[in-house]
């Protein structure tokens, strides 16, 4: 591909921003709460970010097209469970139209909120949900981190548009 050519002064067609976010590599997570009746539900979402560690606040955002999307929004909780690097079927459970997505994984029920915790995820968040604001097409969830862990496993990323796998060698670990 040729050097990067900047726009200035107008939008950029979807294609090129498509082409130009998709350099920014993310993790991969799943997002997760209960609807009114106690089902459980989530999606996988890559829009996650931390906000700053000393607040210890965290963002993510929905589509608003999203059938998740009013559960999200009256529930006063939410989890983040960030997939380890061999659950890319559990990616695409989570992404697919699927009804009752948790019957098909093994998982728990956090401490504080009771949301689901992924088994073998590389790193876990149960969050108090702050605010959630209108940002486009997507609403931005934004939590207060009450209890988290996080395991050795590696995680797996998400880069171009596709699947990808930490390079360094499993003996490198994670740093404490
Ligand atoms: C790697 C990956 C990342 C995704 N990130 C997001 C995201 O951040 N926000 C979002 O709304 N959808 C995201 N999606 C799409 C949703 O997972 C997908 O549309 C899902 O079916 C939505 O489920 P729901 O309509 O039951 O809420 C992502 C999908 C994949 C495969």
């Amino acid at each position: 591909m040729s050097a990067p050519v900047p726009q200035r002064g107008h939008k950029p067609d979807v294609r090129l921003l498509r082409q130009t976010l998709g350099r920014f590599v993310t993790g991969v997570t799943v997002v997760a709460t209960r609807d009114e009746e106690g089902n459980m539900v989530g999606l996988t979402a890559n829009s996650f970010t931390p906000v700053s560690t000393h607040s210890g606040l965290l963002l993510w955002s929905l589509a608003n097209k999203s059938r998740s999307l009013l559960a999200f929004t009256r529930s006063a909780d939410f989890v983040v469970n960030v997939l380890a690097e061999d659950q890319m079927a559990v990616s695409r459970l989570m992404s697919a139209p699927v009804e009752n997505r948790f019957a098909g994984l093994q998982w728990e029920g956090g401490e504080m909120t009771g949301l689901p915790i992924i088994a073998g995820c590389a790193a876990w968040f149960e969050c108090r949900k702050v605010t959630q604001y209108q940002g486009g097409d997507h609403q931005i969830f934004i939590g207060r981190v009450a209890n988290c862990a996080v395991s050795d496993r590696r995680p797996l990323l998400y880069f171009a548009g596709n699947y990808a796998f930490p390079a360094a060698p499993a003996s490198a670990g994670v740093a404490a």
